[in-house]
């Protein structure tokens, strides 16, 4: 790990859909082409929910936002440059993580990336990773934001401070 990359992380709670609705479209305003941000968690746990409300947010004209569950990788034009929204899920090789253009997409595209996990060592050091979990009530969604790269240090106070009327802080154990 680099000089000054140590982590840091942020618990918030979601009570339900249109607060992930809220944190996605607030991230959305700070985001610039480079910025990758990595979508964890369990089937289920909003994931696609957030990036489209992410890349809706962003889009000049509406326009459909289909799941990448099939085509590995969806690309948009937005008003922040282009966005690429994957799902790793079906991933079958990690070669095809090169071939579908991602690793230049991180540089170059802002980068939402379900089931990151498949990224393995490919994975941006200076990405933003949030761990969506599922409480029992499934009600609501525990969310962890958990970066290292300064640039999030910068903007995340303030995107999040567009929210804290929506989702809870919650105490990280
Ligand atoms: N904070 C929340 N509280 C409760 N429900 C939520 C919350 N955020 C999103 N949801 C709901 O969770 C459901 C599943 O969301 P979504 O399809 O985005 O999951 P996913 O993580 O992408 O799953 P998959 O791994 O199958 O792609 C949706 O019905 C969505 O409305
Ligand atoms: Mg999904």
């Amino acid at each position: 790990m680099r000089k000054n990359m140590s982590p840091h992380s942020i618990g918030k709670t979601l009570y339900g859909p249109d607060d992930t609705s809220a944190i996605a479209v607030s991230l959305a305003g700070h985001l610039l082409s480079g910025d990758t941000v990595l979508l964890s968690g369990p089937v289920g746990a909003g994931k696609s929910h957030f990036a489209r409300s992410l890349i809706a947010a962003l889009l000049e004209s509406p326009e459909d936002i289909p799941s990448p569950t099939y085509t590995l990788v969806q690309t948009y034009e937005s008003s922040a440059g282009e966005i690429w929204h994957a799902d790793l899920y079906r991933l079958t090789d990690s070669a095809e993580i090169g071939e579908l253009g991602l690793l230049e997409a991180f540089d170059q595209a802002i980068c939402l990336v379900e089931w990151p996990e498949r990224l393995e060592n490919l994975t941006p050091d200076r990405a933003l990773n949030l761990g969506f979990f599922i409480p029992e009530s499934y009600d609501r969604r525990e969310l962890t934001l958990t970066w290292s790269a300064p640039r999030w240090s910068q903007i995340l106070p303030e995107a999040l401070d567009d929210i804290n009327a929506r989702g809870a802080d919650r105490d990280l154990p």
